[in-house]
């Protein structure tokens, strides 16, 4: 589904396969200019029909002199939109207008410094020297002429340049990244002192915009919404049920993998809080027995989105017939999965990106497919979800499965199980609980020696996750107060039985993932 409408200035940008491209509109919706990714080689013709009032070129894997690399449609250039290109993009503009881009000799990655030549808009109310993020190996070696450098690094003499006389700008660095302090105003300066951009999109104006385009996607149609009971799943039911009302049915479905009371739970909540038909699906038996023996973390993944999408056909028959199945399919799910066809490469297949099945006789609706679980937090209040629901920490769709590793027994299930209730519950005690983006129990194989009153033990070793993040896109573990984790490890070793070590995790994304697997 767009984010396309005709009555708020827009950005677009043009992917051209960056890992955070994404991140680039997001910022500018930040700044309350509507905004999408869209593929880089978009025509011209189309561009225009959306008439936006800016066009970002993204960063990318490729270089730009290699063959086949990513180009777009040269008409942009003479389109008269203003245009910013960053990193490839920067590369993409020197190379199309006659200049040289080579790899460098160094390559530029982390934080850098760079330094102002000349005064410009795009750097309007910043220092003559800001601190930004390079991750570059190729560097323009000699400018086009009518280009004038805007600021240089050590390492990159043109680290933002403009075509003299015109809009179209290009920086070296990456603004959208928070290792770019100052980034988010250079973006600002683009969006309201370039393209002039009037900022008018707020949440509001995307809550009708979704609630629009489902009623015109859907039509009479009927919808099964696959709903886990957090945010994403719950924000998708209520839009559902603005939009199409009682053609709308929500399933859950109890893979045997759920926290500590979350069916139960999930269950009461949606009963009381909504009144929209649910349904509630035991199927533990039959994902369990489909994931014995397997301790691969790509099958397991691809075992369980195969048994959801088995469960949905099935009940869209019983309950049913339904023509579309719903989910809370998130940006961050559909780039880490690389299923958008850009040249990202796939980091993990999220169950309900890439583990639908192609036999699945059902069309495939996901209204949050272009945010991200802030702005998705945001619009979920905003159509009165409760804070309850709102302040949930994200719950993968193949649940405790990803955070056992190896092969997954009753006893390892168990633990797992166990020893994250306690630490959700010690977070929920010190009110840390809503400071933290995820926490979680991980357990494997590995086992270590214990005292247990007198005598040896040889248990489980048990793993705390906790991370701190905005989008799941990068995340930094959590620093807790030792006293919080002493209880924790103590409660753990003294109630979970089987459980001899507990191990704090103290690796950030990138380059760890939050999930074990
Ligand atoms: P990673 O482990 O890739 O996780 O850093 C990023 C975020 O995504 C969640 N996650 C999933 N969510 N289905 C989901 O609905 C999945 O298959 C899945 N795998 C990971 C994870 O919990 C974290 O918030």
């Amino acid at each position: 589904m767009e984010l396309n409408d005709n009555l708020h200035d827009s950005v677009l940008v043009l992917d051209f396969g960056a890992q955070y491209g994404h991140l680039i509109a997001r910022k500018i919706r930040e700044c309350g200019v509507r905004s999408e990714l869209v593929p880089y080689d978009l025509p011209e013709a189309e561009i225009q029909k959306r008439a936006p009032k800016g066009l970002v070129l993204s960063g990318g894997p490729t270089s730009i002199y290699d063959d086949g690399s990513p180009r777009c449609d040269p008409a942009i250039f003479s389109s008269g939109i203003p245009i910013l290109g960053i990193c490839y993009g920067l590369q993409l503009i020197v190379d199309f207008y006659g200049g040289k881009v080579r790899r460098s000799e160094k390559r530029e990655y982390g934080k850098t410094e760079i330094h102002r030549e000349q005064s410009s808009e795009l750097f309007k109310g910043l220092d003559d020297k800001i601190v930004c993020w390079m991750s570059h190996g190729d560097t323009a070696e000699t400018l086009p002429k009518d280009f004038a450098i805007l600021a240089r690094s050590d390492n990159s003499p043109a680290a933002a340049i403009q075509r003299v006389g015109s809009q179209t700008y290009g920086v070296q660095f990456h603004p959208e990244v928070s290792h770019t302090p100052r980034g988010q105003e250079i973006l600002r300066n683009y969006l309201f002192e370039i393209c002039h951009c009037n900022p008018s999109w707020k949440i509001e104006t995307l809550s009708d915009q979704l609630i629009d385009g489902i009623k015109k996607q859907v039509g009479n149609e009927r919808v099964l919404c696959a709903m886990s009971g957090g945010v994403d799943s719950a924000t998708v039911a209520v839009l559902l049920h603005n939009a199409i009302g009682e053609k709308l049915t929500c399933i859950f479905v109890d893979h045997g993998l759920l926290r500590s009371g979350e069916a139960d739970q999930v269950t009461k909540t949606f009963l009381e809080q909504f009144q929209i038909k649910f349904h509630r699906v035991d199927a533990k038996k039959r994902f369990l027995s489909k994931l014995e023996g397997v301790d691969d973390p790509e099958k397991k993944r691809l075992i369980i989105g195969e048994e959801f999408a088995r469960v949905f056909s099935e009940e869209s028959v019983k309950q049913g017939p339904f023509e579309w199945l719903a989910q809370g399919t998130l940006y961050p799910d559909v780039i880490e999965s690389s299923t958008t066809g850009s040249p990202a490469s796939r980091i993990k297949s999220h169950h309900n990106v890439a583990g639908l099945p192609h036999w699945l006789d059902l069309k495939v609706l996901e209204p949050l497919r272009e945010l991200y679980k802030d702005e998705v937090r945001r619009l979920g209040s905003h159509l009165g979800l409760s804070d309850e629901i709102i302040g949930r920490h994200p719950f993968p769709g193949p649940g405790l499965a990803v955070r056992i590793l190896g092969i997954i027994t009753p006893e390892k299930l168990r633990i797992c199980r166990e020893a994250s209730r306690i630490v959700e519950e010690e977070l929920r005690s010190t009110d840390l609980y809503s400071k933290v983006w995820q926490a979680f129990a991980i357990v494997g194989d590995d086992k270590a020696v214990g005292v247990l009153g007198d005598a040896r033990s040889y248990g489980s070793m048990v793993t705390i996750r906790i991370v701190e993040s905005t989008d799941a896109m990068t995340a930094d573990w959590t620093r807790l107060p030792h006293d919080v984790t002493a209880k924790m490890s103590d409660r753990i070793t003294n109630e979970v039985s089987g459980v001899s070590w507990v191990n704090y995790a103290i690796s950030s994304k990138p380059p760890s993932t939050i999930e074990p697997q």
